[in-house]
């Protein structure tokens, strides 16, 4: 999707999205959240970095690694500073920093990051093949990539339920909420059209990494994938 189309999106929805995205997955994106973070337990990193970081939940999860600086870099400056508001009010400014960035071009020198993260923003990129490889090169080697996305249920009657939801119920929720028709229409289409598992692999394959791996969540609404530079 067009870049500029999508910043004005989630520059509209910026004020609702918190709600929107804790009601309309039942709180279960906070957990999913938390579950992403969880695979780098073991690499203990110390500079990550959240890609489409939105309104920072992803970079927030994080503070449980205690890495020592966490970059977020996002197109929508609304989503930003709602960002900036929490991380504040959580006294975590010297921890966490929201800037202005596209993942297709990412304003760090190469090998700076040990982790490169991403949480429902891979599937808005404008450009996908070219923000993995825009990660990689940001990650020193034997860095991390967790992305975190939705997936799409393969077993009755979870595959047909969620389609309704998708299809129906999220569309209308979204819009009574955040009083605009396109965006959670928006939402379903680029689930349906993602790549998912060994496919979306393939991409993180072809960006450089290895040690490739995908987790499915909750009958898999959501999966993490992640792999080593
Ligand atoms: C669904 S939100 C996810 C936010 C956050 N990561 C979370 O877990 O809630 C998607 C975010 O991706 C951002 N985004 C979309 N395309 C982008 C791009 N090409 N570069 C950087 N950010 C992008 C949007 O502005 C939006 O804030």
């Amino acid at each position: 999707m067009e870049k500029e189309y999508v910043r004005s999106l989630f520059d509209k929805i910026a004020y609702r999205y918190d709600l929107l995205n804790h009601l309309l997955s039942g709180g279960v994106d906070l957990y999913w959240r938390r579950a992403a973070i969880q695979k780098l337990v073991g690499y203990q990193p110390k500079n990550i970095l959240d890609v489409a970081t939105g309104t920072a939940d992803f970079a927030l999860a994080t503070m449980r690694l205690h890495p020592k600086q966490v970059i977020g870099v996002d197109i929508s400056e609304q989503m930003l500073e709602i960002g900036r508001k929490k991380i504040a009010q959580r006294n975590l400014s010297e921890s966490i920093r929201l800037q202005s960035g596209e993942a297709e071009d990412l304003n760090f020198s190469n090998d700076n990051f040990d982790a490169a993260i991403v949480a429902f923003g891979a599937r808005n990129f404008e450009h996908l093949d070219k923000g993995l490889s825009e990660m990689n090169r940001v990650l020193r080697k034997g860095g991390m990539i967790v992305v975190l996305e939705f997936s799409r249920p393969k077993m009755f009657p979870l595959k047909q339920l969620y389609f309704f939801y998708f299809k129906n119920v999220l569309p209308f929720v979204g819009k009574l909420i955040s009083k605009d028709s396109e965006a959670y229409q928006y939402l379903p289409d680029t689930v349906m059209k993602f790549p998912e598992g060994k496919d979306f692999l393939e991409r993180l394959r072809s960006a450089g990494f290895s040690s490739l791996n995908e987790e499915r969540l909750t009958f898999g609404i959501a999966t993490i994938y992640s792999g080593v530079k």
